[in-house]
């Protein structure tokens, strides 16, 4: 079965074409990331507007990678939520648009359980081409963590030829997601923007344990995050000292130069700043391998998944195979970990195979819960 997934539920238009939810044909991501770096973050409407742009050429291109018409493609999967109401409007009636008019069947996917299913994907992929990898089996606690998620979920599947899925929330952030938390400090510190490809290879230059920020308490639900507090850490060491100070320079260099290399950006850091920022990214990457280790101990299961765009993160990579206490640790290679349609395609083949179809009532939801949070 040849599924078209499509994903437009922030900065990224996205689709791919999957065949038997297991071998991804072509996935074309149109990025947005010159027209928000700007801000230092996604403004909603501008993406809207790029998403208007993009989805038709993005389609098109994936159907010609992929070397099918629109017409030999079997189905339609397309995210339906959470995310940016616009964003997501634009995927989802263009979707739905095309399954009307080419008669196709359509089904809607949670752009999280698609995160959860990369991971999958992209186990199949490895398997496929004899990478010596073991099989992701389930149950497992997936943590997806991006710009705008950081969710902890219980996983299982009531195998047979149809394999249905079923989720279960375990915890997820009060305030900020990592991601955000990663491009929010980017910002503040003038370096650029997504942050956390950023601070990710400067933080190797730096010393993690310059700063200590402690750990993050959370009162009620153990396995909920929270980021704000740490982010407002950041804030306060800079505020008022020469760390600002130096940033302000940073911003205005920035502005002169189009894409700076890593090594001119270090150049225009302090050691100081460096290892702030790589104090600040070792209190996430602990704060998130702690407590999704304590959900897989808590929830028995042997197996973890890591997804979203955080799950590019080196030392997060680094820290779930140095700590991992037993557990197997799988994460989606970074083209799959980002926002991507592939595994909208992948989780859609599922629903499909399971026999759900949606109608033309279907519709974006800016918030859009997956499975039952078990604490509330
Ligand atoms: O999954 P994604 O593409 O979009 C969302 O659904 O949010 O994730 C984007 C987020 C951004 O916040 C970006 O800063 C973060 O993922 N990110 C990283 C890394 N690569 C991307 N954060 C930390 N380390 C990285 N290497
Ligand atoms: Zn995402």
């Amino acid at each position: 079965m040849l599924v078209l997934g499509i994903e437009s539920s922030c900065d990224e238009t996205a689709a791919a074409v999957v065949a038997d939810g297991e071998r991804v044909r072509s996935s074309v991501v149109a990025s947005q990331i010159l027209t928000h770096e700007k801000y230092g973050g996604v403004v909603p409407e501008l993406a809207s507007r790029e998403h208007l742009r993009a989805i038709e050429p993005v389609v098109d291109d994936a159907c010609r990678q992929a070397e099918v018409t629109l017409h030999q493609v079997d189905a339609i999967a397309v995210t339906e939520g959470p995310g940016l109401i616009g964003s997501l409007l634009v995927g989802l009636v263009y979707g739905k648009a095309l399954a009307l008019s080419l008669n196709k069947p359509l089904v809607g996917v949670n752009h999280l359980e698609g995160h959860i299913h990369a991971v999958l994907l992209e186990n199949k992929i490895d398997r496929a081409a004899g990478k010596s990898v073991a099989e992701a089996r389930l149950p497992a606690v997936t943590l997806v963590v991006s710009g705008g998620h950081t969710s902890l979920f219980y996983v299982t599947c009531r195998d047979g030829s149809s394999a249905r899925f079923d989720y279960a929330q375990l915890g997820r952030t009060r305030d900020d997601a990592a991601g955000e938390a990663f491009d929010k400090v980017a910002k503040l510190l003038a370096l650029g923007y997504p942050g956390g490809p950023v601070i990710d290879k400067l933080s190797r230059f730096g010393d993690s344990h310059a700063v200590d920020f402690g750990h993050i308490k959370m009162r009620g639900n153990p396995l909920d995050f929270s980021f704000s507090g740490l982010k407002t850490a950041v804030l306060y060491r800079v505020r008022g000292t020469e760390l600002a100070r130096e940033a302000e320079e940073r911003r205005a260099w920035r502005r002169t130069v189009d894409r700076p290399s890593i090594d001119d950006l270090r150049g225009h850091c302090s050691q100081e700043t460096i290892n702030l920022i790589a104090s600040f990214q070792h209190a996430v990457v602990q704060d998130l391998v702690e407590r999704t280790l304590a959900a897989a101990e808590e929830a028995r299961v042997d197996t973890i998944f890591v997804s979203g765009g955080v799950a590019c993160n080196s030392l997060l990579r680094q820290r779930f195979a140095e700590a991992s206490r037993g557990f197997q640790v799988f994460f989606p290679s970074p083209a799959l970990s980002t926002d991507n349609a592939a595994m909208i395609a992948a989780a859609g083949y599922y629903k499909l195979l399971a026999g759900e179809r949606a109608g033309i009532s279907l519709t974006a939801h800016a918030s859009f819960p997956l499975g039952a949070n078990i604490h509330e």
